[in-house]
């Protein structure tokens, strides 16, 4: 079964800041709005009734296991958090170069994400799966998507960029839109709750606009006083670290410089000893939950720290509302993205094709 949002969108430069003659990697954090647009119009209706498994004509899994690498295991981040929590299904997300077969659990779902279906990390774990396979890909007739029982057909045309971008945004939206479906069919939320969640889901695609629009406005000025820094720190928690760490990716990919992300609490168990005056912390809040401490410490040490979150003084203020959804900060990737794009551009980086990086990485 291939399940697939069915309109191919076309980049529109009207509806953009980035200009006719951006490179491909700033019309694909443009295009990603749109492309979520697409993608909720799709799948909504169909996790509303529960029925998004029904149409990839594969049960309503007991067990997840996420296999991808990159920023695709980042994306899948997301869509296991979800399925714990709001679904109770028991999940976790394997980096695909690190699967171990002894690690299997009979009658798993293995779930592969990938956008080129074509990672060879990714293919050889597939040997000896202990259960049915799905493949997440925005390529139906890879490798990846040949092997598998099914196939969610991302279906947000050609990533020509080495830097993942909108693939990113359309891969947390389908491990959410399977993880909530999940939840439905299991009658693990009242009807309530999952019209609440579509309603959040489907502002998800105005939200990635707006917060592209205002990271744009902002990031020239951002860039220009990051540029002499040799290296940067990315801090969350829970729910927001996912994109936090796809932002410090990002970074370092586009503008070869060192970036690392923690989870808040682990700062003072080491990554502390390298904040020194001027050194950009990158702040990804989750609303209005509390970071407080981690921005006291590293602030206190003469750190540039740039909020990309909720209320005053964020570098950032991307989030409309203090409550965090089930999925974080979606909302945020559009600013991190749009920051490590425009400092890459800023330090004269070839920001489409980064040095040392292929797009498909077909060698273990
Ligand atoms: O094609 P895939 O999604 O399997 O690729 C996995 C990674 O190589 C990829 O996400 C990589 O990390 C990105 N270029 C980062 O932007």
């Amino acid at each position: 079964a291939v399940q697939r949002a069915t309109t191919r969108l076309r980049w529109r430069p009207e509806q953009t800041g980035t200009g006719a003659h951006a490179d491909r990697t700033a019309r694909e954090i443009d295009e990603q709005a749109d492309h979520a647009a697409e993608l909720v119009r799709t799948w909504v209706p169909s996790v509303r009734s529960g029925r998004v498994w029904d149409q990839l004509a594969l049960p309503v899994p007991e067990r997840v296991r996420f296999l991808a690498c990159g920023s695709s295991r980042h994306a899948a981040e997301v869509g296991a958090r979800v399925l714990r929590r709001l679904a109770g299904t028991p999940c976790e997300v394997t980096v695909a170069s690190e699967h171990d077969p002894a690690d299997q659990v009979p009658g798993e779902l293995t779930v592969a994400v990938s956008q080129s279906g074509e990672t060879a990390d990714v293919l050889r774990a597939l040997d000896a799966l202990p259960g049915p396979l799905l493949a997440v890909t925005n390529s139906p007739t890879s490798s990846l998507a040949r092997r598998a029982d099914a196939v969610f057909d991302l279906g947000v045309g050609p990533e020509l960029g080495v830097a993942a971008t909108k693939t990113f945004t359309a891969q947390v939206l389908a491990g959410v839109f399977l993880a909530l479906s999940s939840a439905v069919a299991r009658g693990r939320l009242p009807r309530s709750s999952t019209a609440e969640l579509l309603d959040e889901l489907s502002a998800t695609p105005e939200a990635l606009h707006r917060a592209g629009r205002l990271a744009l406005h902002r990031a020239d000025e951002l860039a220009e006083r990051l540029a002499p820094q040799p290296g940067f720190l990315f801090v969350a928690r829970g729910a927001a670290l996912p994109y936090a760490a796809e932002g410090a990716l990002k970074l370092e990919e586009l503008t070869y410089r060192w970036a690392q992300c923690h989870p808040a609490g682990e700062f003072k168990h080491g990554p502390l000893a390298l904040v020194e005056p001027g050194t950009p912390v990158v702040v990804v809040e989750d609303g209005a939950a509390a970071l407080d401490t981690i921005v006291h410490e590293v602030s206190a040490r003469g750190a540039d720290v740039l909020r990309v979150g909720w209320g005053e003084g964020c570098a950032f203020g991307v989030l409309d509302r203090p409550e965090p959804h089930a999925w974080g900060p979606l909302e945020s990737i559009a600013a991190l993205q749009h920051l490590a794009r425009t400092l890459a551009a800023r330090l004269g980086r070839d920001v489409d094709r980064p040095r040392n990086l292929a797009k498909s990485v077909t060698v273990v």
